[in-house]
């Protein structure tokens, strides 16, 4: 049977990529998209979500209109200069001609969580401040949630922020402590793994024998653009269709487990700070919290290669 997800978005070139590659997925059935700040404003985000639905034949499936700012700071700014003005790297599908869902995020993923329980998975990629909200509006989700599996923070590497903080966890870091202790079976995509899975022009190029693919190929000049300039290879990272990856195949990464916890101020703000060690002589924040899947290693021609056979078809 199909896992039932709710993708929490902010599409973002990265997001449309893992979208696309949920839809072309047989193993996964999307029952909503929820949509968050962060690439853009969430008004877009909810028009770019409702957009490439569209654009995928898949009008069917809800989209609900999420937060449009932290919990608790300030949203710095629409990320344009990694994924352009419109969100999909100045690529322009029409204006969506379908309507949000009447329910704000939050309270679309506690009403479908507690009408399917043990059924749905969330898949944040983005700010983690709807799931935050989710978790306030109803704790019993918690217990609900087949689990979590997200992209963003960084493990035991730098991030692409600072070399603190990753930027999903960045822009939101109170959000993402309440969501990283809630004491849920949680599995975190970070830069560990998203960016040890390169995707070259070359391999772009393969994906334009079919119109999905097509898509992907043109939506990912911008982003190469910025790869280019900023990390110094004209390859773009597999953030969030990492997710969707996992999803599929838990097999192509390898976990390691420990608490996280979440530093919401100062020079490290949104950094994820993961207790790799367990064994202290005192009590300290992170003793007794459930340990969080960390993906430390993954088979990257194989997510490649699914990710090429899913857009492909073939
Ligand atoms: O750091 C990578 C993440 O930030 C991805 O989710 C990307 O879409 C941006 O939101
Ligand atoms: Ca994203």
């Amino acid at each position: 049977m199909a896992q039932k997800i709710i993708f929490d978005t902010d599409p973002g070139i990265d997001d449309a990529m893992a979208i696309l590659f949920a839809l072309a997925s047989p193993e996964i059935e999307v029952v909503g998209l929820t949509t968050v700040f962060g690439n853009v404003h969430t008004d877009l985000a909810t028009r770019n979500a409702l957009r490439l639905l569209e654009f995928a034949g898949r009008a069917d499936i809800p989209v609900a209109h999420g937060a449009a700012k932290p919990l608790q700071i300030d949203f710095d700014e629409p990320a344009a200069f990694v994924h352009g003005e419109n969100g999909l790297g100045e690529v322009y599908l029409p204006e969506p001609t379908t309507a949000p869902d009447p329910r704000p995020a939050a309270q679309f993923i506690v009403d479908m969580v507690m009408q399917h329980p043990g059924e749905i998975t969330l898949a944040p990629v983005g700010p983690l401040t709807n799931i935050a909200l989710a978790l306030l509006l109803e704790p019993r989700i918690v217990e609900r949630v087949a689990g979590v599996v997200l992209m963003g923070g960084a493990g035991a590497v730098n991030g692409n922020v600072n070399p603190a903080a990753e930027a999903n966890i960045w822009h939101d870091p109170h959000a993402a402590d309440r969501v990283f202790t809630a004491g849920w079976p949680i599995t975190m995509l970070g830069l560990d793994v998203t960016m040890a899975v390169q995707m070259d022009d070359a391999y772009l190029a393969e994906l334009r024998s079919s119109r999905t693919g097509e898509f992907i190929y043109d939506i990912s000049r911008f982003y190469l653009e910025f790869h280019r300039q900023v990390h110094g290879v004209y390859a773009c990272h597999t953030h969030d269709p990492s997710v969707i990856a996992y999803l599929i195949d838990p097999t192509l990464y390898t976990v390691e487990y420990g608490p996280i916890r979440v530093i919401t101020e100062g020079i490290a703000m949104g950094m994820t700070l993961w207790d790799r060690r367990g064994e202290w002589h005192r009590p300290n924040p992170w003793t007794g919290r459930r340990s969080v899947g960390v993906c430390t290693g993954v088979d990257a021609e194989r997510v490649l290669a699914l990710y090429r056979e899913r857009i492909t078809g073939g």
